[in-house]
């Protein structure tokens, strides 16, 4: 059961349009791990600075419920919209997770750190799966719809996996810099991550080769949304 320490965010702000946060104001913090609630909806990702990566990793899963409540109530080329978003958004999310997040698993808690980080792997290896099953869907309504709504059921349990286990285990094992770091390092290589899914790409023995592949292909992905107008 993880512990009711967790943290209280140190806070500033480094400017627009990077919105300050003077508390977290989108979810709390119980014995459980983290409450997180939907954002008011917006499309595009609010972008914020909380000098603390698990705050930073919240926001974005506070956000993401914001667009799956909508994608129940909405137009069909809403809802493909919303699919378009999630794409690149999650996928961008759980890259910045796998290459500044998880690795603190394994340097942390060694071997019991690295069986979770393998956990959650291959939990994210599926969510990319499921990623390109919808993406392959996009010009059939009746398939998109039902690829999104199993994307949506995995996408919660790893999102809830992550505010009740993995994050409050983060929070207790490394240090307020180290969080403070690794959300400076989120915020300046996301725009170079992968937007697609690319269920070939390796996830393990993460170093600088993989960073400079990962970013590669972060590049071709950004051509190939400038082309098709998917910003
Ligand atoms: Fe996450």
């Amino acid at each position: 059961m993880v512990e009711n320490s967790i943290h209280t965010a140190t806070l500033s702000s480094k400017g627009a349009p990077i919105v300050h946060h003077p508390k977290r104001s989108f979810g709390e913090t119980t014995e459980k791990g983290y409450k997180v609630e939907p954002l008011e909806f917006t499309w595009n990702r609010p972008e914020a600075e909380f000098q603390n990566a698990i705050d930073y990793i919240l926001h974005d899963h506070a956000w993401y419920r914001s667009l799956l409540l909508k994608s129940h109530d909405c137009t069909m080329d809403e809802k493909k919209r919303i699919c378009r978003i999630l794409v690149k958004e999650t996928m961008q999310h759980s890259e910045l997770e796998e290459q500044l997040l998880w690795p603190f698993l394994k340097h942390k808690l060694g071997d019991e750190g690295e069986r979770i980080r393998e956990r959650i792997l291959s939990d994210e290896q599926k969510l990319r799966e499921l990623l390109q099953d919808m993406e392959h869907h996009f010009d059939d309504s009746f398939a998109l719809e039902k690829s999104l709504r199993i994307f949506e059921a995995e996408l919660v349990e790893s999102m809830e996996e992550e505010e009740t286990v993995t994050l409050p285990t983060l929070a207790k094992i490394c240090s307020a810099e180290e969080l403070r770091e690794a959300e400076e390092s989120m915020i300046k290589s996301r725009p170079y991550e992968p937007s697609h899914p690319h269920t070939w790409a390796p996830q393990k023995d993460l170093g600088i080769g993989f960073n400079k592949l990962n970013q590669i292909v972060g590049m071709v992905d950004s051509v190939r949304d400038a082309l098709s107008g998917n910003q």
